[in-house]
């Protein structure tokens, strides 16, 4: 189970980013985060892998505060699928997979890139569970399309069997069919994996179709938490098109057409 106890986060700067979100997320959930751009969702993903500190308020996992542990201790269970991949084109495929599993490997192996047997072989199953082919093993991920490096990034976040997977946007730089194909594999190797996946994308057919469960921010605020059934048209709307139009007024637009689904959720 994670947990966001009363998260708050105000940059330096005074913006709000997230204003005080309480959410648990039972372990093996595929929840989607919605929101408009600047809305707090990569804030809110931020704070599970230490690139952001909460001001106020908790996080945990199981037992666990992590709100408080370093990046490097929390590279070993939160792992993170990136909207521009963040691979090392220059370098191989399998290197690259590789490169997932440093958190546990020594500096000097792992600047020899002596990587041990069973990570290696690690990798190559990974590879297969995304269905990319031996013959992609020694190319340079530079030449593989976008869906492709995709999978490679999908491959090498399961290389420490993470109790969490952040996908933040991970399909905003791919076209709709390819999204779709990258959106099967996350939900599968998660349900397979039991990982628990926090993934914000912008698409609300998107989210429907894959999501256990969505939650949507606003203004740095939960202004929904529900299933896919749910997130009715009328919430999408009062969520982006009300939003945008309404001005100072999208909060309470938000919480009247939201308020039935959060009573449900
Ligand atoms: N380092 C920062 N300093 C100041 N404001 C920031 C910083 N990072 C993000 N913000 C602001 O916080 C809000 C939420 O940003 P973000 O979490 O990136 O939104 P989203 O991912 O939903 O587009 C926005 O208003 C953004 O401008
Ligand atoms: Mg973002």
């Amino acid at each position: 189970m994670l947990r966001f106890e009363n998260v708050q986060k105000r940059f330096p700067d005074g913006t709000e980013a997230i204003r005080n979100i309480t959410l648990h997320v039972p372990q093996g959930q595929f929840c989607v985060v919605l929101g408009p751009s600047g809305a707090g969702k990569s804030t809110l993903l931020r704070m599970l892998n230490g690139l952001s500190r909460p001001t106020q308020g908790s996080v945990y996992l199981g037992n666990e505060l992590i709100s408080d542990q370093s990046v490097q201790q929390l590279r070993k269970k939160v792992a993170t699928v990136h909207q521009q991949f963040n691979l090392t084109p220059r370098m191989s495929v399998a290197l690259n997979v590789l490169s997932g599993a440093l958190p546990q490997v020594s500096h000097w192996r792992a600047a020899l890139c002596l990587f041990p047997a069973e990570l290696r072989a690690k990798a190559c199953r990974l590879l297969d569970e995304v269905g990319l082919t031996p013959e992609h093993l020694n190319r340079r991920v530079s030449e593989l399309s976008g869906g492709q490096q995709q999978r490679v990034g999908i491959a090498r976040a399961f290389m420490m069997d993470p109790a969490v997977l952040l996908a933040d946007e991970p399909v905003a730089s791919l076209d709709p069919r390819i999204s779709r194909g990258i959106l099967e594999l996350l939900h599968r190797q998660s349900r397979n994996h039991n990982t628990t996946v926090l993934c914000s994308l912008h698409q609300p057919d998107l989210a429907r179709a894959f999501g256990d469960r969505i939650i949507a921010v606003n203004q740095g605020r939960l202004v929904f938490d529900g299933t896919p059934d749910q997130l009715t048209d009328t919430v999408c709307e009062a969520l982006y098109h009300g939003a945008l139009n309404r001005g100072h007024d999208t909060s309470a637009a938000l919480s009247a057409a939201c308020e039935p689904e959060l009573a449900v959720a």
